[in-house]
């Protein structure tokens, strides 16, 4: 599938050689992407907070060549990386034909995150983003006509094909990927910023990240969304994201937090339990995971306050909660859910407005 809107006419200028840079953050989805049909298409639509903290820096340096295919190379924190270099070329290899110039030059990629190393917080979201981003203003510089929402189309279009809910990083603070009925312009192809009134008690919504098992995935989403090819209640679940998107944007125009929590709440543990009930099953949550939960479910009767929970692929607790109740949410979280985490590491975050170019 190509899609045409994205191929390039013939480049303008030429550059030889030079530097373009992006920080470009980690997004936490509400109503999860799991499951994908061919060319990342995702099997339903999801919505995600972008963040404001975590983010990934990236610096991509570029030299002209005249040997033929890929050449490039990738450090973290300064230290090359060779088993990123799989991932990155069979990114490029999916996008080559929306960037023809890849082939034209030997690319070093440096990058680094604001997250902690290996802290079990995907990466992949903000690391494919940004690369994306650098992508596509080395294709700006050249060839100049590209309008600032253009540039933010084609960005999330490839972020895509590197990793799907990278898509969703681009622009801040709510995005919705995938196409759903009842949502303007939303398309399975890129991520698009929500299109209508959001209450302002999700202004600044903050989300504190309980880093709970810092230890390598144990799944890739890459098997986790190829398991719900053949699994039993898939259908189901597809259409239920549906009905939750629905719900959600009655949600964000009424200010309803309660209903916020039962939906965000239930999207998280239906994630996990499409994992615990496919085959093979996986279980991602950790007793610490679980010992979390009760707490904040807990706290939550007993106080009438607003926070509540969302999970990804793994074992780490997103705390979310709005801003006015932040206070005693954060004196909570730390008296009684960071004893919970590895080494009593968390991150607070908050909603952010999406990637920014870094001038160098
Ligand atoms: O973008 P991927 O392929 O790493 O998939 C991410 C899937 C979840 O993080 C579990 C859910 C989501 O919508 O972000």
């Amino acid at each position: 599938m190509i899609v045409s809107e994205f191929v390039p006419k013939p480049y303008k200028f030429i550059l030889d050689s030079g530097s373009v840079a992006y920080s470009s953050p980690s997004n936490i989805a509400l109503v999860k992407y799991w499951g994908k049909k061919a060319n990342q298409i995702p099997a339903n639509p999801s919505i995600s907070f972008t963040l404001n903290n975590c983010k990934t820096l990236t610096t991509l340096k570029f030299e002209k060549k005249t040997t033929k295919g890929f050449s490039f190379e990738v450090f973290l924190d300064g230290i090359i990386q060779n088993e990123f270099k799989p991932k990155i070329k069979q990114f490029f290899e999916r996008i080559e034909v929306y960037l023809p110039f890849l082939t034209s030059y030997h690319f070093k990629i440096e990058t680094s995150n604001t997250f902690p190393h290996s802290s079990g917080i995907a990466s992949s979201a903000s690391g494919m983003s940004a690369l994306a981003l650098c992508l596509v203003q080395l294709e700006q510089r050249l060839n100049l006509e590209m309008t600032k929402g253009f540039f933010n189309k084609k960005a999330s279009f490839l972020a895509r094909l590197g990793s799907g809910s990278a898509c969703r990083s681009i622009e801040g603070t709510l995005i919705v990927w995938g196409s759903h009925t009842n949502i303007i312009g939303s398309s399975d192809l890129v991520g698009i910023k929500y299109p209508y009134k959001v209450h302002p008690c999700f202004n600044n919504f903050c989300d504190t990240i309980l880093l709970v098992d810092k230890g390598e995935k144990q799944v890739s989403s890459t098997v986790g969304h190829d398991l719900m090819y053949r699994h039993p209640f898939a259908e189901q679940r597809f259409a239920q994201a549906h009905t939750n998107m629905d719900a959600l944007i009655e949600v964000f125009k009424t200010g309803n937090l309660s209903a916020f929590i039962s939906i965000v709440e239930r999207e998280a543990l239906t994630l996990h339990a499409m994992m615990m009930s496919s085959d093979p099953y996986f279980m991602l949550m950790k007793p610490n995971t679980l010992e979390i939960i009760n707490k904040i479910w807990v706290f939550r009767k007993k106080t009438g306050l607003h926070i509540c929970f969302t999970l990804d692929a793994g074992a780490n607790v997103h705390v979310l909660f709005p801003e006015n109740e932040a206070n005693e949410i954060r004196e909570f979280i730390k008296t009684s859910l960071v004893m919970h985490c590895q080494n009593e590491q968390f991150i607070e975050d908050i909603l952010g407005e999406g990637a920014q170019s870094i001038k160098i």
